[in-house]
């Protein structure tokens, strides 16, 4: 797939989560099999660009290029400015937020909720379009609801605006996370503009990837939640739609490599005390489905130090190395997944990850 100038590896992009794809972990997910990766929104909002969650969320060093970034808000002129300022800071492609349904961004009248105001969608891309030298893309949703589905209207008025590709997340911003995902929208927007477009929601398995390209005719598809804790999700789908074959799970030594990879970024980029508090969630996720990791949550939650931590992880995967060369993998409904015993990870959200899967993430500050 191409984005104005940038020809992509593959058509498989890691999807903007804020609080998750921080650069460490876009960089792994690319070391992994991803093509693509757009960072975590960032505000449009220049007051806030100072704290250190902005400061952390515009650094895109060592980043393979082309660096995306995404910003978020509803002010036109505003908008333009957050699109200016991040390609002075090294943005290749500028995406713009109108698919988050998180409350901090809807508060502010931005993201999905914009869908329900065409015109401001129009000035919106218009504004950003003219700012930058750079493509700018746009990530959408079904619509407001799903009784007022409009992403084909907007999908033009983005094609007419000069966007270099558009992602749609097959809900309605009103849907947030629950039910299924209507890749017939999808499909729709695809068929009625000429521009790229990316297919995105509920993609968690190498099947679910080539059924969703096959139903969408999509240039290229996107992975949000299911790549927590499973990076390497990417390269078993890029093996598998490349060959036809599914790869053999990782064996716990690569799982283990890439881990303390990714905590050696992780550290350097968040600092000791919010490199550990912030890689609990990581680990967490990296082991809750897995035979034999027991309560090794309880134990890298209990760590206060990088050294503890790591160590942790080491037992951890000393113990499930003693169970076998490769990690434990079981089918489950829509895909497989990492699992094992009681409390094997469903290929759906909780009811409370469904209402607020980024936690009330904020925008920047
Ligand atoms: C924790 C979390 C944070 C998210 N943050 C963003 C964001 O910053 N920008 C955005 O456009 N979408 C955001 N999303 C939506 C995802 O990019 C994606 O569209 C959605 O999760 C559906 O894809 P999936 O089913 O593969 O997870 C977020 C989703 C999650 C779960």
């Amino acid at each position: 797939m191409r984005i104005g100038p940038h020809e992509l590896r593959n058509a498989l992009a890691v999807a903007p989560m804020a609080g998750v794809t921080d650069r460490p972990f876009r960089q792994l997910c690319r070391r992994l099999g991803a093509g693509y990766a757009v960072s975590e929104m960032v505000t449009s909002n220049a007051k806030l660009w100072g704290t250190d969650k902005s400061r952390r969320r515009m650094d895109h060093a060592g980043e393979p290029a082309p660096v995306a970034v995404q910003i978020a808000g509803a002010d036109p002129a505003a908008m333009a400015e957050a699109a200016r300022h991040n390609v002075a800071r090294g943005a290749a492609i500028i995406d713009i937020n109108m698919g988050c349904p998180a409350k901090k961004v809807c508060n502010a009248a931005a993201g999905s909720a914009l869908l329900s105001d065409e015109p401001l969608v129009a000035r919106i891309l218009a504004a950003v379009v003219a700012a930058v030298d750079v493509p700018v893309t746009l990530k959408i949703r079904t619509g407001p609801d799903r009784v007022r589905p409009n992403a084909t209207r907007i999908a033009r008025i983005a094609e007419e605006a000069g966007i270099a590709a558009l992602t749609v997340h097959g809900r309605s911003r009103a849907c947030m996370f629950v039910g299924p995902v209507d890749y017939a929208a999808i499909a729709q927007v695809k068929r009625a503009v000429s521009i790229p477009v990316v297919a995105n929601g509920d993609i968690d398995s190498p099947h679910k990837a080539r059924d969703v390209l096959a139903a969408t005719r999509a240039d290229a598809i996107m992975v949000g939640r299911a790549a927590q804790g499973r990076p390497w999700i990417f390269r078993e789908i890029a093996h598998f739609l490349a060959t036809g074959e599914e790869l053999p799970p990782p064996t716990v030594a690569e799982a283990l490599g890439w881990i303390l990879a990714h905590l050696d970024d992780h550290y350097a980029f968040h600092g000791e005390e919010a490199g550990v508090r912030i890689a609990r969630k990581h680990l967490g996720w990296y082991t809750r489905d897995l035979a034999g990791a027991g309560d090794a949550r309880h134990e890298f939650n209990a760590a206060e130090t990088t050294t503890a931590q790591i160590a942790a992880v080491r037992r951890c995967f000393d113990r499930l190395a003693d169970l076998g060369e490769r990690l434990v993998v079981a089918r489950a409904a829509g895909g497989v997944v990492h699992t094992m015993p009681a409390g094997a990870r469903s290929a759906k959200p909780t009811t409370q990850e469904a209402a607020t899967p980024w936690g009330g993430e904020a925008l920047a500050a």
